[in-house]
């Protein structure tokens, strides 16, 4: 469609100079003929209706593509990335994908429609003085020929030169969207420091750098020679066109038709001057994106893997682990350490179905770090975390991760309604499902405190939850969703009273009939665990009953006499 268009949109504009040539001769015969006129006239305004048309269609399936293109990128781009690691996410800048997830993509829409199209559209009308230029007397193919070779020349030199600029000049929208969104994370810190002198200036430097790139890039198209090529041509194709004249070899008409169809060098030659940078801007995002989707998962999902209905025994056999490191690993003076950088050691222990584990620890020793194991948000780098007697990595990665439910140390809400945020888990759950949870959870007093009730947007007309808000809301959802294994990580929260006194009856209702993960301060939910695991630095200090440690851990009783 869009090279059928192109060429037929180039061919019927060569009409027009032929045919005004045509008529000229006419004209200039001994005994002018006027008759031939309306015919010449009629046939030029027929055909540029019809390459309004073509071109209408060429335009329009090329937007078509481009638009249907930007789509299936950004689908393809989504599901990547939400299919990606931990790992991955922790190292790869918000800002960044951002910026490639929307500009980027654009960019490569743009690439398409308008830049290939009008690459392809006017690659037609460098043709065609070519092809019908000889018509009028063989010699005239010299200087479409010449603008052809010279114009390629150029255009190759140009884009090579243009590659790595329009790199820079996508990498550095991605620096400087990468520094915005952190900045705004992190504007309450930046504010309570004081910084936003010195935030804005470092803006203003990544914004510099974005401004110079495109700078550059704008540098190069003005130093572009096309235009200079263009002149060169109706000059030198004129002159020789007129020197056949006046040799008699050829007649005014074929003058006219010659130097009209030169003309239409002017449309390659202006469009190459801002088509090929879109396109090698859309190179440069495409490069980026496919870099982004291409990046390693390491997680795989295991389709075939386990889907039964999970027990909740849980063992972990020898586990150590580290964080994988962000590039490959210098060996060097730290090299050498046999056990550099491992933030779990050889941990050991076995849960039953039902069982209520408390795990403590100072902060730093692993605790976070243990239960993310579990659901394999990462996998243990040696040992084995077992689930219901089968290795972790075994499971189906879905069947796995749904029956069990983390309550992150800061919980996140998505910017929708309460009811939505706790129905998170559980599209679809009903009304009284969502009230059900939230009751039990202990969050249906404040919930009707909002004026909207469960209708509550968070984030909107300054609607923020406090952190013991946010914790019972996470519980609720937790309670809906019903899941086999539940982890919550609550080390540092800390609370009044009476809600700590809400918040501990909700917990105690969310851990019956499942296995329950508890990390916490709190003493006296540490003291009705059935099994205490206390870590120190990566490793298990003491393991037991409360009864069990306070007689045989120095460590843990010294805990409680505190
Ligand atoms: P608190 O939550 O403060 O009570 O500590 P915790 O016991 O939960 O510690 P956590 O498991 O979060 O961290 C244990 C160690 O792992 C610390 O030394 C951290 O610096 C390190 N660590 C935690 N998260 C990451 C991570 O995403 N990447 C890397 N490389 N190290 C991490
Ligand atoms: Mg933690």
């Amino acid at each position: 469609m869009l090279v059928t268009g192109a060429i037929g949109n180039a061919v019927l504009a060569v009409v027009v100079p032929v045919l005004t040539g045509d008529a000229f001769n006419a004209m200039l015969a001994p005994q002018p003929d006027t008759s031939v006129l309306l015919p010449l006239a009629l046939t030029i305004g027929v055909s540029q209706v019809i390459r309004g048309v073509l071109q209408l269609g060429r335009n329009f399936g090329a937007e078509l593509m481009a638009q249907k293109m930007e789509r299936d990128i950004r689908d393809e781009l989504y599901l990547s990335l939400l299919g990606k690691s931990m790992t991955f996410h922790n190292l790869q800048p918000v800002g960044d994908t951002m910026a490639r997830a929307t500009n980027d993509v654009r960019e490569v829409n743009y690439m398409f429609s308008p830049g290939v199209n009008l690459v392809v559209g006017s690659f037609m009308f460098i043709l065609m003085p070519l092809f019908f230029g000889p018509r009028y007397h063989p010699s005239l193919i010299l200087t479409p020929l010449l603008f052809a070779v010279i114009y390629f020349a150029a255009l190759a030199g140009y884009l090579k030169a243009l590659s790595p600029v329009t790199d820079t000049a996508r990498a550095t929208f991605g620096q400087m969207n990468t520094h915005l969104s952190e900045s705004l994370d992190g504007v309450e810190i930046m504010k309570g420091a004081a910084q936003e002198e010195a935030e804005v200036d470092r803006f203003v430097t990544n914004a510099r750098k974005v401004r110079d790139a495109f700078v550059k890039q704008g540098d190069l198209e003005a130093r572009y020679i096309a235009m200079l090529l263009l002149g060169l041509a109706f000059a030198g194709g004129l002159t020789h066109a007129l020197f056949l004249l006046r040799a008699g070899l050829i007649d005014v008409g074929a003058v006219i038709g010659y130097f009209g169809m030169l003309q239409l060098l002017g449309f390659p030659t202006f469009t190459s001057t801002f088509a090929y940078s879109q396109i090698s801007l859309g190179m440069s995002s495409a490069r980026r994106i496919l870099d982004l989707i291409q990046r390693e998962t390491k997680l795989d999902q295991n389709a075939s893997g386990l889907t039964s209905q999970i027990r909740g025994e849980i063992e972990f056999r020898n586990v150590s682990f580290r964080y994988p490191p962000p590039s490959p690993p210098i060996f060097g003076e730290n090299g050498g350490r046999a056990r550099g950088g491992y933030v779990l050691e050889n941990i050991s222990f076995k849960v039953k179905p039902g069982q209520t584990v408390a795990l403590v620890g100072q902060t730093g020793a692993g605790k976070t770090t243990l239960v993310k194991l579990i659901n394999r948000i990462y996998d243990a780098t040696e040992g084995q975390v077992l689930v219901d007697g089968a290795d972790v990595r075994d499971w189906n990665l879905a069947a796995l991760r749904s029956q069990i439910s983390i309550i992150e140390q800061d919980i996140f809400l998505f910017s929708r309604s309460l009811n939505d945020n706790i129905a998170f888990g559980k599209p679809g759950a009903s009304k009284e499902e969502v009230v059900a949870a939230s009751m039990a959870a202990q969050a249906h007093d404040f919930v009707l405190d909002f004026e909207d009730a469960y209708g509550t947007v968070v984030g909107e007309r300054g609607v923020t939850l406090s952190g013991g808000q946010r914790q019972r809301i996470a519980l609720a959802r937790a309670f809906l969703t019903d899941p086999r294994i539940l982890v919550l990580d609550d080390s540092t929260s800390a609370i009044d009273s009476a809600t700590e006194d809400k918040i501990q009856r909700a917990i105690a209702n969310a851990s019956r009939g499942r296995t329950t993960f508890i990390i916490t301060h709190r003493l006296s939910q540490i003291r009705w665990a059935d099994l205490i695991i206390v870590l120190r630095k990566g490793r298990i200090a003491a393991i037991g009953s409360h009864d069990e440690l306070m007689k045989t851990s120095e460590a843990y009783s010294r805990i409680f006499r505190e």
